[in-house]
C-alpha cells in the first residue's frame, strides 16, 4: 500500500483555480534554506532563470544553462513541502523544436521533482506550449518584457506603450493560454495592458512590473529582501539585506581583530572536566 504524506503541495490545478479568486503570492527562489522561509508564505515559488544575474553575477539571463537551473531546481525542491515549484527553462533549451522543448522539459521535471515549468513565450512558442501540454507537461507562460529577449529588444525595456507593442503582448497571451498554459507571468507592461490581459484571459495572469490587478505577483527575491543597491523602479523593498549583512560582518570583523570572540581554544579545551 502506499503512503501519503500529510503536506500536500499546492498543484497547477490549484493555482489554475485561482483566477479571480485570492490573489497568488510568490516569490523567485533558488536554494533550499531560503526556500525553506518562503514556502510557508508562497503558494507558488519559481526558480527563475533570474538565477543567472542575482546568484552568478552574470549581466543578463542568457549565460544560464540546463545544468544551473536543475541543480538550483532540486536544491528548492529540498527544501519546501508545500509550495507549487516551477523551474524556468533557459534560454537555447526550447526554441530550437518542439521536441528540443519536450527533452529539456522533461529533463528538468524528472531530475528536480518540479511541477511545472516556464517559457518566455512569445507567440511563436504556443506551438511548443501545445506540444509540452499534450505530453504531460504543465507550463507558465511569460509575456511582456522577456528578459532573455535582452539583446534583440536592446535592454530590459517596459512594453505596451505603443499600439503594436500592446497588440504584439495581447497576442502572446492569448496564444499562451489557447495553447494550454496554466498560468502566464506578466512582466513589465503598461498597468493598464496587464489589466486586459487579465481580464481578457481565463487563466491567472501573475505580474512583475505590470499591475496590481492581476490574479497574482511574484517578485526576484533578493531585489525584495534588499539585497541589491539598485533594483528596478517597481519593487517594494521589504528589507535591507545587504544593510544587514554588511552590519553583521563588520561587527564579526572587527570582534576577531580584537580577539574579543570566543577562541577555538576556549571551545575545544582539552582541560578535564572539574567533577
Ligand atoms: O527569472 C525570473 O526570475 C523570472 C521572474 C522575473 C518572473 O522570470
Amino acid at each position: 500500500m502506499s503512503s501519503h504524506a500529510t503536506i500536500r503541495r499546492l498543484t497547477t490545478a490549484d493555482i489554475r483555480a485561482r483566477k479571480n479568486q485570492q490573489p497568488i503570492v510568490s516569490l523567485t527562489a533558488y536554494d533550499a534554506p531560503n526556500a525553506a522561509i518562503l514556502d510557508d508564505y508562497c503558494d507558488f515559488l519559481l526558480v527563475g532563470d533570474s538565477v543567472g544575474m542575482v546568484v552568478h553575477g552574470l549581466p543578463s539571463t542568457v549565460g544560464v544553462t540546463m545544468e544551473m537551473m536543475i541543480m538550483h531546481g532540486q536544491a528548492v525542491m529540498r527544501g519546501t513541502q508545500r509550495a507549487m515549484v516551477v523551474v524556468d527553462m533557459p534560454f537555447g533549451s526550447y526554441e530550437e523544436s518542439k521536441e528540443q522543448a519536450f527533452k529539456n522539459a522533461a529533463r528538468i521535471m524528472q531530475e528536480t521533482g518540479c511541477q511545472a515549468v516556464k517559457i518566455e513565450s512569445g507567440t511563436y512558442a504556443a506551438d511548443t506550449i501545445a506540444y509540452l501540454v499534450e505530453r504531460s507537461i504543465p507550463v507558465m507562460g511569460h509575456v511582456g518584457l522577456r528578459p532573455q529577449a535582452v539583446h534583440v529588444d536592446g535592454g530590459f525595456k517596459a512594453k505596451g506603450r505603443n499600439q503594436a507593442e500592446w497588440d504584439k503582448v495581447m497576442a502572446e497571451a492569448l496564444a499562451a493560454e489557447k495553447a494550454g498554459a496554466f498560468a502566464i507571468v506578466v512582466e513589465g507592461v503598461a498597468e493598464d495592458l496587464a489589466e486586459e490581459i487579465t481580464k481578457t484571459v481565463k487563466i491567472p495572469t501573475i505580474g512583475i512590473g505590470a499591475s496590481a490587478k492581476c490574479d497574482g505577483q511574484i517578485l526576484v527575491t533578493p531585489d525584495m529582501l534588499g539585497l541589491f543597491e539598485w533594483t528596478p523602479k517597481f519593487v517594494k523593498r521589504y528589507g535591507s539585506q545587504k544593510d544587514n549583512v554588511a552590519r553583521a560582518v563588520e561587527a564579526y570583523a572587527h570582534e576577531v581583530r580584537e580577539r574579543s570572540f570566543p577562541g577555538e581554544s576556549q571551545v575545544y579545551s582539552l582541560k578535564p572536566k572539574a567533577s
